[in-house]
């Protein structure tokens, strides 16, 4: 195991301590107000996961999606590169290619036929005509920041922020002995639910439920000793409780601001990301890593697998009424239990100061016309 930051960068927390105050208030988790302002406070802020590179094995292999309700795709070029780019066509804003996996020798616009290289250049505008003002050179498609750690595709849409490995700060190399370029995508399960990405958040960030909500978590680690360390400059978290003698393998688990879950385990991980849909709208996007995807451990991986969703179906159903009560009005705020609560504080506290330092006029520095 590496090892950890030194003191001054952890605020670890594990007992009692002062009284927290209490939570967000409920309007902050169903306000088209508030979400309008987060998605460029924090979403086009950070580095967000996107897509895994064993998906997209070879030259003109692209996967396409959304990311803050963008249409964005990522691909890999002849140079074995992997780019993103803005799904749009220059011409009249078709959607280049359908959302999911593909391949292409280069990107044709289904509408009028302009074609793109894996570099985003223009190759050729279909049968267009003279037109002397037409300048192909200099019609791309939009590029975005686009980095690959250890098999992950991440985009960040704001040019000013840090470089991915500086983002993921510490978590790079507490994580340096876990092979996760190794492990190859095994399957995904992706949830359309009607909970704040906050909501969510909170809900990961503390183990007060976890002995009443997951009886299967509880059986494989020891969930009176969970402990999660919060690190506010950084803005991560490190979770962690001890393996029971018959749980299964221990590992290494973090929480990046503002909504990526990693799990690594020495056989493979359970990697998830929230897509904010709107104000207490999201998409849950779970993959499951194996390193080892041969049929003789197929049953194996799907015990793993399908004990790992149970957890988050089991997270959702819990958290899908209390988004339900969040939004009815009737309560406002509760209070922070000092023991058990302090990494949603932490948690609270970054959108907090990401919601402020918007309100005194920050802003991502976003591609311009
Ligand atoms: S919109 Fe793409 S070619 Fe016309
Ligand atoms: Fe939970």
């Amino acid at each position: 195991m590496n090892d950890l930051p030194g003191p001054g960068t952890v605020r670890a927390e594990a007992g009692p301590k002062e009284p927290l105050g209490d939570t967000l208030p409920a309007s902050w988790y169903a306000d088209p107000a508030i979400f309008a302002k987060e998605r460029p406070a924090i979403f086009q802020r950070h580095w967000q996961l996107f897509a895994h590179e064993s998906r997209m094995p070879g030259p003109g292999d692209y996967v396409a999606g959304t990311l803050c309700d963008l249409p964005i795709l990522v691909t890999r070029g002849r140079d074995g590169k992997v780019r993103g780019f803005h799904n749009v066509c220059r011409h009249r804003a078709a959607q280049l290619v359908p959302d999911g996996i593909g391949r292409a020798g280069a990107l044709v616009c289904p509408y009028h036929g302009w074609s793109y290289d894996g570099e985003g250049r223009l190759i050729r505008a279909r049968d267009f005509g003279a037109d002397a003002g037409l300048d192909a050179q200099s019609i791309g498609l939009f590029p975005l920041r686009t980095e690959c750690w250890k098999g992950l595709v991440f985009v960040c849409f704001d040019l000013d922020a840090p470089p991915l490995l500086d983002w993921l700060g510490p978590i790079a190399r507490m994580a340096a002995d876990y092979p996760l370029e190794r492990y190859r995508f095994y399957r995904d399960k992706i949830r359309e639910v009607a909970i704040d990405w906050k909501a969510y958040g909170d809900n990961y960030l503390e183990g007060y439920h976890l002995e009443l909500m997951h009886p299967g978590l509880c059986a494989a680690i020891d969930t009176s000793q969970y402990v999660i360390d919060v690190y506010d400059r950084e803005e991560f978290f490190h979770l962690y409780g001890p393996r029971r003698a018959d749980g299964l393998t221990q590992g290494l688990y973090f929480y990046r601001f503002p909504v990526l879950m990693l799990n690594l385990y020495d056989w493979g991980a359970s990697i998830a990301t929230i897509e904010p849909l709107g104000a207490g709208r999201m998409r849950h996007v779970n993959w499951y890593l194996f390193e080892d995807l041969s049929p003789a451990t197929g049953p194996e991986r799907d015990r793993i697998t399908e004990w790992a969703i149970e957890i988050v179906s089991e997270d959702i159903a819990v958290v899908t009424g209390v988004q339900r009560n969040l939004n009815a009005g009737v309560y406002d705020r509760g209070r922070l239990s000092p023991k058990h609560e302090h990494a949603l504080k932490g948690f609270q506290d970054m959108v907090r100061r990401s919601l402020a330092a918007y309100d005194a006029g920050w802003r991502p520095a976003l591609r311009g016309p």
